[in-house]
């Protein structure tokens, strides 16, 4: 198993009789549930193996996936799928997926990496990432973190770049000077969506809450409606409904001919109707996750070099408060990422 994925309970973790070595604060779920479900325990620093290398983390994100795997609470029809992927009674993943942090050790193999380098990067689907040290395959998704982002800002990086670039390039294959809808545009997804349509030359319009709405336009929204009282002028050739909130049957009349609907959140009908439900004037619905791969961590790091995205920074929070973070994550109306300090 892992080091990151370690769920030994802390009482046996250690022999009483041998002396302790340095320790670490590790946070774990308790069951599904409230924050309160979070618990901290004290753990043994790890130490590197030959091809791994052993990270001091400094931030950690909160997402809304976070949340989501804490609570159980999902899209509907989605809950047994992810209790059977990560749990039927509790969630069996250690919490934390994305990090940023310095490197403490290296492993005796390792070349590509030196002692004190600045890296972020991802623990991905099996956790790992809310705990003071964490060990990471120096050839796994680790890559140094450039001077132009803080450690805030690296641990906020890649939950809404890397689902935003995917709908957009990969999935609805935006071009310059088509039109962009995105319904809830200031969240860690949303407020990556605009940024980067904007650099691929895409005219964006945008909903929001009105305290959200200078917040949209700052990002590169042109057009600002606030969510509850109706949408931008259409048609659009790309809607990306974040919360689902729209789904098709909103959106629909707003989409122009051969237009995609992004569902950043579906659920499981919707994904279904997705795969094999026609739709007029050659239109489609596209659903899934994105991927947490190297190739794509890269491409988002060079759309940031080339000036078209860093992350929005909202709540920053000590790690010991990691429980109130959770709270407002699951909330789904923070303005950018949340952001544990360790
Ligand atoms: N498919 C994937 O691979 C993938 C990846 C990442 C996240 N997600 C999902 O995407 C969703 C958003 O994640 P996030 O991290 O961006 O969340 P977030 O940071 O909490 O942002 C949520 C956004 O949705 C807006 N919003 C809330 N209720 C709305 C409504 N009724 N109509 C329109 N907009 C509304 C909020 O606007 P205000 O704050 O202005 O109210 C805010 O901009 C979550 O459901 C998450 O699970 C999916």
């Amino acid at each position: 198993m892992s080091k990151t994925l370690d769920l030994t309970p802390a009482s046996t973790a250690t022999d009483p009789a041998k002396p302790r070595g340095p320790q670490m604060k590790v946070a774990s779920y308790t069951a599904y549930g409230g924050p309160e479900t979070i618990a901290f325990t004290e753990r043994p620093i790890p130490t590197p193996a030959a091809d791994e290398v052993l990270i001091r983390v400094r931030a950690a994100p909160v997402t809304a996936g976070d949340a989501r795997m804490r609570s159980g609470k999902v899209p509907r029809g989605l809950g047994l799928l992810m209790r059977l992927a990560i749990g039927l009674r509790r969630p069996r993943v250690a919490p934390g997926w994305a990090f940023s942090g310095e490197v403490a050790a290296v492993g005796s193999g390792v070349a590509s990496f030196t002692k004190g380098q600045r890296v972020f990067g991802l623990t991905g689907f099996k956790g790992g990432a809310h705990r003071e040290y964490l060990v990471i395959k120096a050839t796994g998704t680790v890559l140094p973190l450039p001077d132009t982002l803080t450690f805030e800002q690296g641990a906020a990086f890649f939950f809404g770049g890397l689902t935003a670039a995917d709908f957009l390039i990969d999935r609805a294959k935006l071009a310059a000077g088509e039109r962009l809808l995105v319904a809830g545009a200031t969240g860690a997804v949303g407020g990556a969506v605009v940024q980067i349509a904007r650099h691929l030359g895409a005219h964006v319009a945008a909903t929001a809450s009105p305290a959200n709405n200078p917040l949209a336009r700052q990002l590169g929204a042109v057009e600002v409606t606030d969510y509850r009282k109706g949408l931008p002028s259409g048609p659009f050739d790309v809607i990306v409904d974040v919360m689902g909130s729209l789904g098709w049957a909103g959106a629909s009349a707003h989409l122009a001919p051969g237009g995609r609907l992004a569902l950043i959140t579906a659920d499981l009908a919707q994904m279904l109707g997705a795969a094999v439900l026609p739709r007029p004037g050659k239109r489609k619905v596209l659903t899934g996750t994105n991927k947490d791969d190297l190739p794509s961590m890269r491409r988002l790091l060079a759309l940031h070099q080339a000036g078209g995205y860093t992350p929005v920074l909202g709540p920053i929070l000590p790690f010991a408060d990691l429980q109130k973070a959770h709270a407002i994550a699951e909330s789904f109306h923070k303005p950018g990422n949340l952001v544990v300090v360790m």
